[in-house]
């Protein structure tokens, strides 16, 4: 009662508590500190104080004071020491107290019991950031799956469009046949690119060790009729490349944006230079990956362009861009732990473009076990 009226004096709210397991329970209701009396502590009652403070969240350290008796310090009050251990942030105080060091020492317990609700807080604070992030994370990766399938239906919707129109200005049945085949292809190949990309973004397939080689004669064997008509000329020079940890359809969803992009920009007659070698990023420590090397001696990038090429929707294309791709494929170097930059220009006569991918040789993102896993799996 004393205790209470000195702390009352002080503008400390204090309650006098029967019993130890009424202070326990003041404890979980947000008591601020717990004063004890020494003789009141039962070997039983410093075990139950001992669980349930082993029981506190991590940012919590709950104050307790002790008022000892006093005496010598003999072997009867180490062992009891030794017995209130386990109650953590623990002061003693040996009676009789003054009632300055009293109310000092429990306003410092109260300081610090309000940092730790301070820091309860900061950490609920970053749960919900972090709650908010992964759900913005699932409509950037829906956004991705939407502009993707936009991206990847417009070139095969475009040519169903203008096989309409031929068939709608056929002058023969055989004619028109032809084209009405055309444009079912081309509808099959809609719906297996959504089916594709549905399947690709709902369960997404494991990271593998993939030769970016691979991945460009691929993509070069595909842009074949097209660069042939062109009369476009190709020079490879593909160095001996370590593999990389990677999604290898969505590298090869890169490529073939940036290949198609370089074609748009030379039209005809010119030169496509793809050059991949073993390297190290230095802006970032010293990682070692891969360079890719797109240049082409196109029409070069506009410098107001380039100031937002990887953004959504920026295309000099019109009705023939969407203006995704390189947004897309910025999305997916930036996944796997690379960089993309782009160097261009539009001075004749040396107009053209280059864009340079680095990619790690592993990914970052991943956790440590699920790259033992695939190094497991690859060995
Ligand atoms: N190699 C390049 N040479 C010249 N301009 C380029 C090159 N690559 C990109 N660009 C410019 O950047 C713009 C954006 O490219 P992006 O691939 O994002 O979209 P797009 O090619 O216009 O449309 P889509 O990819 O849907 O066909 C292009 O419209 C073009 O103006
Ligand atoms: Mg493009």
């Amino acid at each position: 009662m004393l205790i209470c009226n000195l702390l009352a004096s002080k503008g400390i709210s204090c309650s006098n508590l029967p019993t130890v397991e009424i202070a326990r329970l003041e404890l979980k209701m947000g008591a601020g500190v717990v004063v004890l009396a020494e003789e009141g502590l039962t070997p039983t009652d410093i075990a139950e104080w001992a669980a349930q403070i082993s029981e506190q969240p991590s940012w919590s350290d709950f104050p307790l004071i002790l008022l000892t008796v006093s005496g010598e310090v003999d072997r009867e009050s180490q062992r009891k020491m030794l017995a209130l251990q386990p109650l953590g942030n623990l002061v003693l105080l040996e009676r009789p107290v003054r009632p300055e060091t009293f109310v000092s020492t429990v306003q410092a317990a109260l300081r610090s019991r309000l940092r730790q609700y301070q820091m309860r807080d900061f950490l609920n604070e970053i749960r919900a950031t972090e709650e908010a992030l992964r759900k913005s994370e699932k409509l950037v990766v829906a956004g991705r799956l939407a502009a993707s399938i936009a991206h990847e239906i417009n070139n095969p919707l475009e040519s169903v469009t203008n096989l309409f129109y031929l068939i709608g200005t056929s002058t023969s049945l055989e004619d028109a046949k032809k084209h009405t085949e055309v444009a079912e292809r081309e509808l099959a190949r809609v719906s297996q690119i959504v089916t594709q990309m549905l399947r690709f973004y709902r369960e997404p397939s494991k990271p593998a060790y993939v030769q970016i080689r691979e991945i460009l004669d691929s993509a070069l064997t595909l842009y074949e009729p097209r660069l042939t008509h062109a009369e476009i000329v190709i020079e490879r020079d593909f160095r001996e490349c370590s593999p990389i940890l990677a999604m290898a359809g969505e590298l090869r969803q890169v490529i073939l944006n940036l290949i198609g992009n370089a074609l748009d920009a030379i039209g005809r007659g010119g030169t496509l230079k793809l050059r991949v070698t073993n390297t190290h990023d230095h802006s970032n420590g010293s990682r070692p990956g891969i360079r890719l090397t797109i240049a082409d001696t196109g029409s070069g990038i506009e410098p107001e362009i380039r100031k937002s090429l990887f953004e959504p929707f920026v295309s000099t294309k019109g009705n023939m861009g969407t203006g995704l791709g390189l947004w897309i494929s910025s999305e997916i170097i930036r996944k796997h732990g690379g960089t993309i930059q782009v160097k261009s220009s539009v001075l004749p006569p040396s107009t053209g473009t280059v864009f340079s991918v680095f990619l790690p040789l592993t990914r970052t993102d991943l956790p440590a076990s699920a790259l033992k896993e695939y190094e497991l799996s690859d060995a």
